[in-house]
């Protein structure tokens, strides 16, 4: 279901060097002995998650789905990308589908909160509220602005009908206003960390609030999973093998590049999995993203011709969900009847062949991820291809990939400039 090539050859002392890394990480993650090896709850959840939950999740879904317009999703980082990926990657460009999801609790811009309450002032919402420790900043603020919002406009009762929280199963401020308001309440799995939580409810509701079938995404991973498991040479292992042959020999960016825009949210996922998961102890690649062909107009020029900084992993998508071809012209006033009758996929896949080749010419290393289509299932592996292969890749940097200490800095900083207590 997904292709790894690669058009470097390489077999050299490097690469060996890399080899054997690559083993003994295979070997901790498998054996479930490396570093934050009580974190590895995420390796399980294709297979361990429950029918009942999975029933459950859709229910309270279509719920919401009945009463509202429009579903606000509340949370930051792992507690939000996964979600909007997924639904990103699935959903129609231009759609007036209901509900529309909007999301809060990712940045604290004001005149985003402004707007959102006058917005949600007009059409009849719900809200999911999503956090693991239940005490990050933006989505508290971001809640308690929509709890008083959804609580005046529609009385304290119908707000506790129209709010859902997930978060941890003892702990923590939400859990703690979840139990006191009695709202569905939705537990993350101790084991299992935010980058890594999108096949939790943290992930799942949302997405069947949107209309997707989280069991097919489920069996996408599932399928995934027997494979990555059924071998220690799969192609997520090799995939982490490659990135980190790249970085020994100095390229120290990894540029994740689709032609298809409808990924852009699953690059923001995969930026937030490989950078928080790998860049400590001054190690790690830095995950960059790109949308071509918009940025070959504006960052072409330097993949081309740059500092050599970076190494290239293609995500390609085989075929299409639609279909739309360019019409013929009888007078070919604008000089385009070359490409008539072909299908904007073809001239897409031209485009990203000519700039694999350029970009592996320009001295970038080129890889190519190959996903068959834009469905449930082949995200689902994707995701969790991306995942085995991000904890491979941190245990082969010799980092542990479950935790984020460098999160913590602007926290303790803000907190300061903003006097909390105790601070
Ligand atoms: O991957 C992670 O652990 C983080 O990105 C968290 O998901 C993010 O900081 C949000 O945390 P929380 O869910 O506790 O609000």
């Amino acid at each position: 279901m997904i292709n790894l090539k690669t058009n470097q050859s390489i077999y050299n002392k490097a690469f060996i060097s890399q080899e054997q890394k690559m083993v003994n990480a295979v070997k901790l993650l498998q054996n479930r002995v490396g570093e934050g090896s009580d974190f590895l709850g995420w390796m399980d959840l294709p297979l361990e998650t429950s029918e009942k939950l999975l029933e459950d999740i859709i229910h309270t879904a279509n719920t919401l789905r009945k009463k509202s317009d429009c579903v606000v999703v509340v949370g930051i980082g792992g507690s939000y990308l996964g979600a909007r990926a997924v639904v990103s990657a699935l959903s129609d460009n231009f759609s007036d589908k209901k509900p529309q999801l909007i999301y809060a609790g990712h940045h604290l811009s004001e005149d985003y909160y402004a707007d959102l309450l006058e917005y949600l002032s007009k059409i009849n919402y719900s809200i999911i509220v999503i956090s693991k420790s239940g005490t990050t900043t933006e989505p508290a603020v971001a809640f308690r602005l929509l709890k008083q919002h959804c609580e005046q406009k529609y009385g304290v009762s119908e707000a506790k009908s129209r709010i859902v929280c997930v978060t941890d199963a003892k702990k923590g401020v939400l859990k703690e206003i979840s139990l006191q308001e009695g709202y569905i309440s939705y537990d993350i799995p101790d084991d299992v960390g935010g980058r890594f939580s999108v096949f939790t409810p943290v992930g799942l509701l949302p997405i069947a609030v949107a209309g997707f079938d989280i069991k097919e995404l489920l069996l996408g991973a599932e399928t995934m999973r027997k494979q990555l498991i059924n071998s220690d040479q799969n192609s997520a292992v090799q995939y982490a093998l490659l990135r980190n042959y790249f970085l020994s020999l100095g390229k120290n960016t990894e540029v994740l590049s689709a032609f298809e825009p409808k990924l852009h949210y699953l690059i923001e996922w995969w930026k937030q999995l490989f950078g928080e998961s790998e860049g400590k102890n001054g190690k790690g690649l830095f995950p960059a993203g790109m949308i071509f062909t918009t940025d070959l107009h504006s960052l072409g020029q330097y993949m081309q011709d740059g500092q050599r900084l970076m190494f290239e992993t293609f995500l390609t998508v085989s075929s299409s969900c639609k279909k739309c071809v360019v019409p013929f012209l009888e007078n070919d006033n604008d000089k385009l009847n070359f490409l008539a009758d072909k299908k904007i996929s073809e001239i897409n896949n031209a485009a990203k062949e000519a700039t694999m080749m350029a970009h592996h010419q320009g001295g970038v290393p080129v890889l190519e991820l190959i996903l068959e289509k834009l469905d449930e299932k082949n995200i689902g592996s994707l995701l969790y291809f991306f995942e085995y292969a991000c904890a491979v890749s941190a245990y082969m940097l010799g980092v542990n990939p479950f935790d984020q200490p460098g999160v913590e800095a602007y926290k303790k900083n803000m907190f300061n400039l903003l006097g909390k207590p105790g601070t």
